[in-house]
């Protein structure tokens, strides 16, 4: 196959609203020895996406400017130390940026086959919401089965992933969302029982669901005065893992509840860690969750398709905070053009 020396992409011309978002001709990326080159045939959208937009998120030193960091499609060249890949292999990623594109070069360690049975589309809702998951709740606060969690946002790209990897890894899910189809969505992916945050009180509902001992995990998107819910609502020996602040950085939260429960509260974010991090990540997926998904009747996340050239609209669905699961962008090559 030949490679183009320049792509599409969508390009942040200046940061500000989603016509922020611009179509535009760029460099295809260079494969350095140790990356994959991938031809896009689809790329998810994420909330750090919008941050970037807006532009409250820059990339970190040395990351592609465009927006995108997830991405399904093609291996269409290999770096010279690169093994374990071909070209033409289909695969999703996690990339450092650049994901609205034609082309994007990433460490190979990032990269995971799609799983059997899976589109490009829906393999491209994936990566940034599971490898955000699985290094959060799974691999530093611990995740087993057995455990109770309670998971905010839960209709939405993180919520999502947090739902599905718990219940792989044998954990209870209580679900945290804002309307009946939001709920029936959540339950759909596994969640044991759902909290409307619009008409229920949170932590006396997870004291009833929990017989009044609490959930042993938390996985909080939400932040503010959210976080006094968590400490209230978590078990002894319990974890809360913070991963947004949607609704206010700052919080009040009692800090001898925190010594008497012997609670951990852990926060982190997924795009500057190392490449040596991002693919310890890429291995534990592999082995502890892919199996699962690409097992016979396993319910993929619900996606809505835009073509690329309508990266715009795509973002002001986001905004709006109705849809429900992942929003994902195709290209042309995914389009079948
Ligand atoms: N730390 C990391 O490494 C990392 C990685 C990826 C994403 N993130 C962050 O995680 C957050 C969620 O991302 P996502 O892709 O899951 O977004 P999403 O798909 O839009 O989901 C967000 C969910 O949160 C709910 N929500 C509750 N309060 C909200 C508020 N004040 N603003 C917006 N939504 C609110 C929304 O439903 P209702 O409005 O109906 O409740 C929605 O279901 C974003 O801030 C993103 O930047 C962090």
């Amino acid at each position: 196959m030949t490679i183009p020396t320049d792509m599409t992409a969508i390009a942040i011309a200046p940061p500000g609203g989603p016509e922020a978002l611009q179509p535009t001709q760029w460099p295809t990326p260079t494969c350095n020895p140790g990356d994959v080159l991938i031809r896009i045939a689809a790329a998810g959208v994420n909330g750090p996406d919008l941050a970037q937009r807006r532009g409250h998120y820059d990339p970190p030193p040395g990351a592609s400017p465009l927006p995108g960091l997830e991405v399904s499609g093609e291996i269409a060249a290999i770096g010279t130390s690169v093994s374990g890949w071909a070209v033409g292999d289909r695969v999703m990623a996690l990339v450092n940026g650049g994901g609205y594109a034609d082309y994007v070069a990433v460490p190979a360690g990032q990269v995971l086959p799609i799983p059997a049975g899976w589109s490009f589309a829906e393999a491209a809702a994936l990566p940034e919401t599971w490898f955000t998951v699985t290094q959060t709740l799974v691999m530093r606060a611990g995740l087993t089965a057995g455990m109770t969690v309670l998971v905010h946002g839960a209709a939405g790209g993180i919520g999502g992933a947090a739902i599905q990897i718990a219940t792989i890894l044998g954990a209870s899910v209580i679900a945290v969302v804002s309307s009946p189809a939001k709920a029936d969505y959540a339950r759909s992916l596994g969640a044991i029982a759902t909290i409307d945050y619009t008409s229920q009180d949170i932590v006396a509902r997870v004291m009833e669901l929990t017989d009044n001992k609490g959930v042993d995990r938390v996985l909080d998107i939400i932040g503010g005065s959210m976080a006094e819910k968590n400490v209230a609502a978590s078990a002894r020996g319990g974890h809360i893992v913070q991963v947004s602040t949607l609704d206010g950085g700052s919080a009040n939260i009692a800090l001898r509840t925190i010594m008497a429960k012997q609670l951990t509260l852990s926060g982190s974010t997924l795009r500057p860690q190392t490449p040596a991090t991002k693919a310890a990540i890429a291995n534990r997926i592999r082995t502890a969750l892919l199996p699962a998904l690409a097992a016979p009747g396993f319910t993929k996340p619900r996606i809505t398709t835009f073509p690329i050239a309508e990266a715009q609209d795509a973002h002001r669905l986001m905004e709006t905070r109705a849809h429900i699961g992942k929003i994902v962008l195709i290209t042309r090559f995914g389009s079948g053009q």
